[in-house]
């Protein structure tokens, strides 16, 4: 498509927004209504439900009519729409997913794992991933990411890493990895899907930050265009689509693409709603017909703002130039990551600070870092003002001490990755005790225990807990960092799993 949209060969299907067109033609048709849903195309709606959404949205807002086709055995606008989907992103297939990339991720893993498979997963997987192999059954191996320890972020895993993995577990029948990171890193997928095809194995790719990657040649390539054998990504996350709106993007015939099928309909509503729907089509739509300009004019704004940031004391925002150390290959630039370290804050005080005296919201904070996320809708105008509000920041924050933001980011080594001694499903379906957390050595984790950063946890669901991740978070604890994860923040007792008493 970026070759086709250079050429200026837009495939002229690419023009039509099938679900929306479906929509319209049912309620342009005057039938009455003595059907679902319950507000009858708005006739019952309260004011306050037709303040949110048009006249015009509720009359659409209808489902299960013979024109609006079937998400579950798609055969008219629905079919369309996922096949103009899947040209644009040139995979074979594309599948709508209403529950967002929660549900493509889950659909992914259902739809080609099966239960006792060994999968291999990042350490600090989006907990949608970890659920997948949950309803799987599948069995994780974990790889611990890459940590950069001078920008305070993780990054990907390194092709080394997988490579060692699966010279380790040859069983493996997939990796499951997240590709950009939240920070916009991309580690070098290709090489990875050349590693686990020459061994059989499938990668799956949680890319639910990548939905805009292909729309410009100064970004990182999309999953499916490294060899990803298939990629959840989240529309509504970096592109127009409402919220809850993703694809799950197919290619090849190293999966069974009938199981894929199944899955994404066994995991998702009879009843999906018309709106979110026509809002994945209709953001198909805008990127085949704007997609080049828009993401383009993103690429262009962040990196104003990148240069702006680096120019203003006490700030510092890394770039492509900086992603040469393992795990790092290239730079989502539109993710603009700002470190204010320099001025003695905290990434989380700094977040507080935007929000509530320069009305500016960031994407997310952490001990360091803020991020930024500039997308195809945001003109210079914005840029600005972010670039101003940072500005302002800096200027009357200056010459902060920096104790806190040093505390928080005091580096220590991550200890080995505990033994995996149940398959997370198993370890969701067991019976639970609290035990003293000081005694928990060798008994199974039922939660996750982490701190961020790295934002990698050192207790998972599963894992036979050991004296060392033990210490480490004591040590963590004592140096004033808050533990993320269990239900006892204190962490005076763990939950685990209950022992059978012979
Ligand atoms: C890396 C990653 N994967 C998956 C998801 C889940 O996506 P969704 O919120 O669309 O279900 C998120 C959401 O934040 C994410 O950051």
């Amino acid at each position: 498509m970026k070759e086709q949209q250079e050429a200026g060969t837009l495939d002229a299907r690419q023009r039509r927004a099938p679900i929306p067109e479906a929509m319209r033609a049912y309620a342009g048709d005057g039938a009455l209504a003595f059907h679902t849903p319950g507000h009858k195309q708005g006739l019952g709606a309260h004011p306050l439900l037709r303040r949110l959404i048009t006249a015009e949205g509720l009359r659409e807002e209808v489902s299960l009519m013979e024109e609006l086709d079937d998400l579950h055995e798609p055969t008219m606008c629905i079919k369309e729409a996922e096949e103009l989907a899947a040209a644009l992103y040139g995979a074979d297939h594309a599948y709508l997913m209403v529950n967002g990339t929660t549900g493509a991720i889950h659909a992914m893993l259902v739809g080609t794992l099966a239960p006792g498979d060994v999968v291999l997963v990042p350490r600090n997987a989006h907990r949608s991933l970890i659920g997948g192999i949950v309803l799987a059954g599948a069995v994780p191996v974990y790889l611990q990411p890459e940590f950069d320890a001078a920008y305070g972020i993780p990054m990907g895993v390194a092709p080394e890493t997988v490579a060692r993995a699966i010279e380790a577990h040859p069983e493996a029948r997939a990796a499951a990895l997240v590709y950009p990171t939240y920070y916009g890193v991309t580690t070098d997928l290709a090489a990875i899907a050349h590693l686990l095809h020459a061994h059989d194995m499938l990668l799956l790719v949680d890319e639910a930050h990548g939905a805009h990657l292909r729309f410009s040649g100064a970004l990182p390539p999309q999953a499916i265009d490294c060899g990803a054998d298939a990629a959840a990504q989240s529309t509504h996350k970096l592109l127009g689509a409402m919220t809850q709106g993703s694809l799950l993007l197919t290619r090849g015939a190293r999966l069974d693409e009938e199981r894929v099928r199944e899955a994404a309909s066994l995991l998702q509503t009879t009843s999906p709603n018309q709106l979110l729907m026509a809002s994945i089509d209709i953001a198909r739509l805008q990127m085949a017909e704007e997609g080049r300009a828009r993401v383009g004019r993103a690429v262009r704004l962040a990196q104003m703002v990148r240069r702006a940031v680096n120019g203003i004391p006490g700030l510092a925002s890394f770039g492509a130039e900086a992603m040469t150390r393992p795990g790092m290959s290239g730079l989502d630039l539109t993710k603009v990551t700002v470190s204010v370290r320099g001025l003695g804050l905290t990434g989380v005080a700094a977040e507080q600070i935007l929000r509530h005296t320069y009305r500016v919201q960031c994407e997310l904070s952490d001990a360091e870092n803020l991020l930024f996320i500039i997308s195809y809708a945001d003109t210079e105008r914005e840029a600005e003002r972010l670039i101003e509000a940072l500005r302002d920041l800096a200027r009357t924050h200056a010459g902060g001490a920096g104790g806190e933001a040093q505390e928080m980011r005091e580096a220590r080594a991550l200890p080995p990755v505990p033994e995996t001694a149940c398959a997370p499903r198993a370890a969701f379906f067991a019976a639970k005790e609290r035990v003293p957390f000081d005694a928990a050595a060798g008994r199974i984790a039922a939660e996750q225990v982490m701190f961020y950063p790295p934002g990698v946890p050192l207790l998972a669901p599963g894992d036979r807990v050991t004296a060392a991740a033990i210490d480490y978070i004591r040590a963590m604890q004592r140096a004033g960092r808050k533990v993320v994860g269990p239900e006892d923040p204190q962490l005076r007792t763990l939950k685990v799993l209950r022992e059978e008493r012979s």
